[in-house]
């Protein structure tokens, strides 16, 4: 008896994969989120060769202007329909802030099927866009059985990365993502995938963040430090606008000027929560003995981006900074 074919559905939110220019050798100034979710697929017959799709337009637009609320609205569709006769999730994405988005989702779907976003540096207009092909290894992916349990997935450029590490690293190339610290999870090779490495850190069912009674996040905000850092002033504002926690883009293993951090030094006495990570691309953070004794969270090899969003879920559960330091540990 033939096997029936997976079942995925594809949530598409824009990006450039449904982005369009009139002019097919322009690469650059075409807008983001134009092209709607059926005519996505219908641009790639062969995806029904691999499963049953189906998709839904959950947001259409440029991702750097995501939100929190289309984050929420993501996972709670996401873990409903994995909690129904669906084989596994496709989300169309841009690629500008496809890390986050990827990296939210796998601390946040209560699921082991596949999850996987996709997007392309290409508009859909382009000569020789690689939109298509992404979308096809992307549906190759979240339907293969071996894509289990392996937390959530970037699909782009053939290759398979795991929503913890990989980051946009090019700002134009279709080479555009890579995963400093672990290195891709496989390849994904005329739809066939190939796995030959894991992420060792826990994700998806093995946290305790659970948003289906969330409607808002609490506010986390990211700042730099640099030579002659005046960043001091945007951390009080910050903090006196309401944010939460704070997570450092420090220089080198988490170093901080000292005109930012004697700041810090004071609004972490009045609450802030503040979160240490690098302006360098791999390796992580180590903190000195008086810097953990202040109270200063070490995010581990997270890079900025991506330690915002476990700071704003850790603080949906706790105020306790061993415990959310527990937590930049472990996943
Ligand atoms: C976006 O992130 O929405 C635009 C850029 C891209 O998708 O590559």
């Amino acid at each position: 008896m033939l096997e029936a074919k997976p079942k995925i559905v594809i949530l598409a939110t824009g990006g450039t994969i449904a982005g369009s220019i009139d002019n097919e050798l322009e690469t650059t100034g075409y807008k983001a989120g134009v092209i709607g979710i059926e005519t996505l697929i219908k641009a790639v017959p062969q995806i029904k060769d691999l499963a049953q799709v189906s998709g839904e337009q959950v947001a259409n637009i440029d991702s750097s202007n995501m939100t929190d609320e289309i984050w929420l609205k993501l996972a709670k569709k996401i873990n409903e329909l994995l909690k129904k006769d669906i084989d596994g999730v496709v989300i169309t994405h841009g690629t500008d802030t496809m890390e986050e988005t990827a990296y939210f989702l796998n601390l946040t779907i209560k699921s082991d099927k596949p999850v996987v976003l996709v997007g392309a540096m290409r508009p859909a207009s382009a000569m020789s866009a690689d939109g298509p092909k992404n979308l096809y290894n992307a549906v190759a992916l979240a339907a293969s059985k071996e894509a289990k349990n392996k937390g959530v997935m970037i699909a782009m450029n053939d290759k398979i990365q795991g929503a913890r590490d990989a980051s946009k690293t090019h700002t134009l190339n279709v080479d555009a993502f890579s995963s400093p610290n672990f290195g891709n999870l496989g390849y994904i090779v005329d739809g066939k995938v190939f796995f030959y490495n894991t992420n060792l850190k826990e994700h998806t069912k093995k946290t305790p963040f659970d948003v289906s009674k969330l409607d808002t996040l609490p506010k986390v905000d990211i700042l730099y430090t640099y030579s002659n850092d005046g960043n001091g002033v945007a951390a009080k504002a910050l903090f006196e606008n309401g944010t939460k926690g704070l997570v450092i883009a420090g220089s080198g293993a988490g170093s901080i000027h000292q005109n930012q951090k004697e700041v810090l030094k004071e609004l972490m006495k009045q609450g802030l929560k503040v979160a240490i990570s690098s302006r360098v691309v791999a390796g992580s953070v180590a903190l000195s003995k008086d810097d953990k004794d202040l109270g200063f969270i070490n995010t581990q090899g997270l890079n900025p981006q991506k330690a915002r969003v476990l700071l704003m879920l850790a603080l949906t559960k706790t105020n306790d900074i061993n415990t959310i330091q527990k937590y930049f540990e472990k996943y």
